[in-house]
């Protein structure tokens, strides 16, 4: 260090120390951050699997290396082979899927564009905030928390209302563990002219999710559910029908980050131009999550989720607990178990964290202590974690209601 770096650090501390004096206590006793190791089956992240830990760490090298923008030209590819779709336009957005959601809604919602939203659950309610946000004009069907998108009521819906230029769904509703029927719905808004928005953050690698068979226009996902990423990257595609209507914008995309004309160069073509710094460390265990995913293909993928779902069922109710969602339309990775009467659920899940390192899932708005959220989501979807699961249960919710 040289000597006038030195003398700039001792000014700004002394600076920090007299004007702020907290500021230099409050650091004290603060090393590294060694979180303790659980097993994560609640909504989401899911357990990162080490081969994904250990390419993260691999060395970071420039966004825009040859070989980094080669790797990033493979994701593309993995992700394509992960949604089924032969979208050109298909790569992670750099964000959680929330970011993945108000990209699919920037682009594709103009102000005054009318836009019906399936709400059956916490996270079509985000939907429709986006669409507010966004300028849309929205038309709202509900559905009850722990049902699946009513197919009569969006038909009606789509039949009173004209003009409705998007519909957007939920495909697995992670705050109630119900499967909606994404393939009929897209069918549905396309006979009446609209476009869709898929909700797949949940479901991608733990349920079939086939974006060209289904004809889903635009589709958004999460890193850290059924591919067992870290969180904070979210996958995208756009047909070309969503890119058209992209192209065919009267006004300016609302967000700059957000905004696919500006980011696309980044992502695809020869020469790759700077629109933001990709988080790059990530990017590589997202690249080994999915090769891990070809490893296994996508169908015994699916396949092993189902039967580990089928396990705990049958594991939760010979303990006498029941399911809130109708067998049809439960999604294998998010299980929503009802909380007994006299239970405290939150002392179950906090006794299930403490004794066994077991992380479960709480009801959210409307099932708030009325559910525990089971996650057997990706690296996190094995029989001995069906296993912990049920022994916990077995011993927690007895002494719970004994309390
Ligand atoms: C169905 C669904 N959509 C969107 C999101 C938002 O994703 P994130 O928390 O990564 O922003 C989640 C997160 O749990 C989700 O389950």
């Amino acid at each position: 260090m040289h000597q006038s770096d030195t003398g700039i650090i001792q000014c700004v501390t002394r600076t920090l120390r007299e004007e702020d004096p907290g500021t230099m206590h409050a650091t004290e006793g603060i090393t590294s951050f060694k979180p303790p190791r659980r097993v994560l089956m609640g909504p989401g992240p899911s357990d990162v699997h080490p081969r994904v830990l250990a390419a993260m760490a691999r060395p970071t090298i420039g966004h825009l290396d040859p070989e980094f923008v080669r790797m990033m030209d493979e994701v593309k590819d993995l992700l394509r082979y992960a949604l089924q779709t032969g979208n050109r336009v298909t790569f992670p957005v750099s964000g959680p899927g929330s970011v993945g959601m108000e990209t699919c809604f920037v682009n594709l919602v103009e102000p005054g564009d009318k836009v019906l939203v399936c709400r059956n659950g916490a996270f079509g309610g985000r939907q429709l905030e986006n669409v507010k946000r966004t300028g849309g004009t929205p038309v709202v069907v509900d559905d009850d928390w722990g049902a699946p998108v009513s197919l009569d009521k969006l038909e009606a819906a789509l039949a009173e209302e004209a003009d409705v230029r998007v519909v957007s769904f939920v495909h697995a509703e992670t705050s109630t563990g119900v499967r909606s029927d994404a393939a009929a719905i897209a069918a549905i808004a396309h006979a009446h002219g609209a476009l869709v928005i898929a909700d797949t953050v949940t479901s991608l690698g733990g349920i079939p999710v086939l974006v060209d068979e289904w004809g889903l226009d635009a589709v958004y996902s999460g890193s850290q559910k059924c591919l067992s990423c870290t969180p904070g990257l979210s996958p995208v595609t756009f047909g070309e029908t969503a890119l058209e209507k992209v192209k065919a914008r009267t006004s300016p995309c609302q967000s700059w980050f957000m905004d696919l004309n500006l980011v696309l160069p980044y992502w695809e073509g020869g020469a790759r131009t700077y629109h933001h710094t990709a988080p790059i460390n990530p990017l590589y265990g997202l690249h080994e999550a999915l090769v891990m995913l070809t490893e296994e293909g996508l169908e015994a993928a699916w396949r092993r989720h189902a039967e580990n779902h089928a396990a705990l069922v049958e594991g939760v109710e010979a303990l006498g607990l029941t399911m809130l969602v109708e067998p049809e339309y439960r999604l294998p990775q998010l299980n929503a178990v009802c909380v007994p009467a006299g239970v405290d659920d939150a002392w179950v899940r906090t006794e299930a964290l403490k004794r066994y390192e077991l992380e479960l899932g709480n009801g959210l708005g409307a099932l708030a202590g009325k559910v525990w959220r089971i996650g057997l989501m990706g690296t996190s979807c094995t029989p001995a974690n069906v296993s912990l699961c049920l022994d916990a249960l077995g011993t927690l919710v007895p002494e719970a209601a004994a309390r």
